[in-house]
This record gives C-alpha cells, structure tokens and sequence, in this order.
C-alpha cells in the first residue's frame, strides 16, 4: 500500500474511529487505524502524508487516559486532532484544557476563519456535531483560533507553520455540515495526498502480491458462503486458480437450500475447487439433550475445528491457510482500549486448529471495511445476490432454535424462516434490511385450526435495521407483509401455530435472540 500516499489514524477509543478511516478512504486516500501509543520513529518509517488524532470517552486529565508519542510532532507531518484529539494537541503542546460544567452534545452552529486552511471554501457560519465535556481553554504557543460557538470559544485551533489543526466537533459525522469538504481540504491542501487510491487497482495490486506470496505452493480455504469469504475465494482464484482448495463444512443449521446453494455458485459459476463435509449428523448427535446456549455454541465452535481439520489434514501439503479476517476484525482484536466484550468473534474463524496443522496464513482483506470487501467482490464480477446477503451467525440455527436444537425443529425453523426471506425479499427497500429471521421458541402455545384444537410452537419474527451490528433498531416493516409471514407460516408450516414479532432494540436487547 505503500506507494499511495497514505493517512494514519492514532485511535483514542472513540465510537467515530472506523468512520474517519472510511470518510477519508472515500476521498481516494487510503487509511489505516493504529494504535494510540504508536512510537513516533515508527509513523517516520511508513511516512503518512499525515496524521489525524480520534476523539475518545476519556478526559485528558484522567489517570491512565491514552497518551500518544509527543515526538509525533516533531516529525514535520500535519496532524489533525478531533475532538479528544484536540485536548491532546493542546495538552502535549504547552495549552491547557479544562473540564467541562456541561456535556455539549449536538448540533451547535460555529463561526469560522477562513483564513484557516480547513475551512478555506467554507461559509462563515454552519452546524457542526459536538460531543465533549471538555475543552481547550488557553492555546498553546504559535496556535490561533479558527473557530467558536456560544459555549465553545476555542471550536478550532491551528498553527498554519507547523501544520497541526485541530477541531473540537467531530468532521467524520453526516451531522457535521461541510464535514466532508474540512476533511478534504486537510487531506487535499493540508497532507497533498494524490487521491489515486482505488479498490480496482488494490485488486490488481493484491492479487500480484498473492501469486507472489503463494507461488507453487497450495492453499486451503475455509469457504462460508459469506461474504468474507466467498471474496477471499474469488480473490485468491483469480490470483492462483487451481492451486486453491476450499472446505465447505455442512453443519446442518444453515438456511434451507443453503448448502446447494453455496456448491452450486463456487463450483459451477466460479469452477473453484470445494470440497463438502457433510457433518450434519456429526453436529446434531453433539448437540443432542443440550439447551444452554452458550454450551450449544461451544460444541458448535468444537465441532466445526474438528471437521475442519479433519479435512485440513487432507490437504497437509498446503502451505497457507486463507481466511476471510476484515478490517474490523483486525481493529477489534488489536486495540488495546477495546475490552473483549466487544469482539464478536466467529467460530469460522479458525484461529483454534489443532498444533499439527501448521499453515501460514494469507488474509487478504484484513485492511479493507465491509462495503469495501463487497465493492472488491463487484470488481472481481461476482453476483450482487452473493455481496448483498444479511450476515448469518456461524453457529446458524443453532442460536435461531431456543432450547434443544434436534432434526425435526431445524427442519420447522428452515420452512419458517424460509416464508420470511420470501416475503421480506419482495419489499423494495429489502437491501437495507440488515438481517431479517424466524427464532423457534421454546414454548407451545394453543391454537385452534378447523374444529380442533392445536398446541404447537411458537415462532418469534426479527427483522432490524443496522449500521454495524452495534446497535440495532427493529425495522417498521409493513402490515400488509407481516400478515403474509403470519400467514404463510402458520398455513404452512406444520408445527407452527402462533408467530410474534420482536419490537425491541439493541441496546438493551441483542439481534439474535441466544
Ligand atoms: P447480537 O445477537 O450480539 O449479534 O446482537 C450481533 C451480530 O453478530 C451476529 N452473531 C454472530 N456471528 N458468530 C457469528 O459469526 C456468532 O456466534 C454470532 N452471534 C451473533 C448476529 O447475527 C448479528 O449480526
């Protein structure tokens, strides 16, 4: 990545991080979130064409709060700090910063000087996001300030010579007005970026380095019919073609016709190599009698390395190991002030293959977002009905079935949840649904169905809009397909009689429903 100018992004923790990396990777600059702590003479190594500081939930006065290397501004690259960034900015540079009486949070309107750079272009007056308790009080020597509001009389500061900016709202954000036009004046006037970074030339690029990398050597794949990995297939077979193995292991908690469906696509459309594992019996003699859902997770994540190295061991002459690992990943298992709680880690994430099974691993995706990942599949000609597909858990069905997981009830929660992607395909804004699924209860309730009387299950209908997973809203979808999920399901599902809808939002509640 190297060749391209490029921008490094010291991450104090805030929730905009990933945003600032990815507003920046749209204007053509590529990006890349390092830790806080980065020791300056390592930025100097990569050259970025410069440096921007997050925001974060920490006060700079705070005992512990993340410091960066203060000899970053010794290395003549323009620095941007935002928000916490900011605070630092004045801190490490002889300003001072005091707390906050109030948080300001919101739309606040501020007035610039467009004699700074960052605003060059920019109207006098416009809203802007703010989120902070703090704030700069005296600017440190050689800084001016460039913008203010009623609560905030030091919005901005910057020290044209030296090249360092700082602003006290959050540019990244849509709420921010000319947020977009700041970040490119900084990029653009500020760093000279080039703004020639491109997902088609990073296709090229990587897929060169990956014929380098593998040579005659052989990889093996584990292929989910996700979108991760489904890229990484396409990427390394146009990189080594037949030299690229993929396992594809059949839990038997997949969607209905899911299995067919991911052979039928990478074996005949892309002529990949598959091998199937059809451990369906395997995973439900495991789970048989087990109804607490995080020990049905745990066999699950057990059951699905031992097939997968079984298999693997078949292919012990392979050198590498691909995996579908992004960006996110990366960032969540790096950052030192993540907390593991926030990592949602897959079991197709095979970090736990037996010590015998010594691959060197090829993770070609691990610096790009997932609209990036599904943009490099469109590069690469693979089906949109293959990118847009809604993230399906590793262990399946396997969280959807509440209580015991047997053959009959994945069978009764495929046929539901199979009505419920019929139906909610047809809405027209279907796309910007993040998931949408059936979850079998673990309770009966009463029926009546003809003359007689029924007792049979319960099925519980969610559908939620999302950005990230994070958080998560239920989406308001409409009555008139609701009634026909209802229906269709209980008309023709067996062992179904009753469907609820789940109206909760996460937080405090989560998507899926184990
Ligand atoms: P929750 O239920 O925690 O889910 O709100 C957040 C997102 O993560 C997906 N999910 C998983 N994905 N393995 C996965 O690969 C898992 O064990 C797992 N559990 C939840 C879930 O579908 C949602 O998109």
């Amino acid at each position: 990545m190297q060749q391209h100018s490029w921008i490094a992004i010291l991450d104090f923790g805030s929730q905009y991080t990933q945003l600032i990396a990815r507003r920046v990777r749209e204007q053509q600059v590529y990006s890349e979130i390092i830790r806080f702590d980065t020791p300056a003479a390592a930025l100097r190594e990569r050259k970025p064409a410069g440096i921007i500081l997050s925001g974060g939930p920490n006060s700079v006065f705070e005992e512990g709060a993340p410091l960066c290397d203060p000899a970053l501004f010794d290395l003549g690259i323009p620095v941007l700090g935002i928000c916490y960034g900011m605070q630092l900015t004045a801190k490490t540079l002889g300003g001072t910063v005091k707390p906050g009486l109030h948080r300001e949070y919101g739309h606040t309107r501020i007035g610039t000087d467009a004699t700074c750079s960052l605003f060059a272009g920019l109207p006098s007056e416009f809203d802007v996001w703010m989120s902070h308790g703090d704030q700069v009080e005296i600017l440190p020597p050689g800084f001016v300030v460039s913008a203010r509001s009623l609560s905030c009389p030091h919005a901005a500061m910057f020290n044209e010579a030296r090249g360092f900016y700082a602003l006290q709202f959050h540019p990244e954000v849509v709420h921010t007005q000319h947020g977009t036009a700041i970040l490119r004046n900084f990029l653009f006037s500020v760093c000279g970026c080039s703004g020639d970074w491109q997902l088609s030339s990073w296709v090229e690029e990587t897929v060169a380095k990956l014929t380098r990398q593998v040579g005659d050597e052989h990889v093996v794949l584990g292929l989910s019919g996700g979108v991760d990995s489904s890229v990484v297939a396409a990427l390394l077979h146009r990189a080594i073609g037949p030299q690229l193995t993929c396992i594809f292991v059949d839990n038997g908690l997949l969607r209905s016709g899911e299995s067919e469906q991911v052979l039928a696509t990478f074996r005949k459309d892309f002529k990949l190599n598959v091998v199937l594992a059809d451990a369906r019996a395997q995973f439900l003699e495991a789970l048989k009698g087990v109804t607490d859902p995080e020990q049905k997770r745990k066999i699950i994540g057990r059951e699905f390395i031992e097939v997968f190295a079984e298999q693997a061991r078949r292919f012990k002459d392979c050198k590498f190991l691909g995996q579908g690992t992004i960006y996110p990943d990366v960032i969540e298992s790096e950052s030192p002030l993540k907390g593991p709680s926030q990592t949602i880690k897959s079991h197709h994430n095979v970090g736990g293959l037996p010590p015998d099974l010594k691959f060197e691993l090829v993770e070609p995706l691990r610096e790009l977002f997932k609209d990036e990942v599904r943009d490099v599949g469109r590069v690469l000609g693979m089906d949109n009905e293959l990118l847009d597909r809604q993230p399906f858990p590793g262990p399946g069905m396997g969280v959807r079935i509440l209580g015991e997981v047997t053959a009959e009830r994945v069978a009764l929660l495929q046929q539901a949840d199979l009505r419920v992607q019929e139906e909610i395909r047809k809405l027209p804004d279907y796309r910007t649904i993040w998931q949408a699924f059936a979850v079998l209860l673990p309770v009966n309730s009463v029926g009546v169905m003809g003359d007689q009387r029924t007792y049979e299950n319960v099925c519980a209908l969610r559908v939620v809009d999302s950005i990230d997973a994070m958080t998560a809203d239920w989406t308001r979808v409409p009555y008139d397909t609701l009634a026909r999920i209802s229906n269709r399901i209980i008309n023709e599902v067996r062992g179904i009689n009753r469907v609820v809808f789940d109206i909760s939002s996460k937080p405090p509640a989560t998507i899926e429903w184990e």
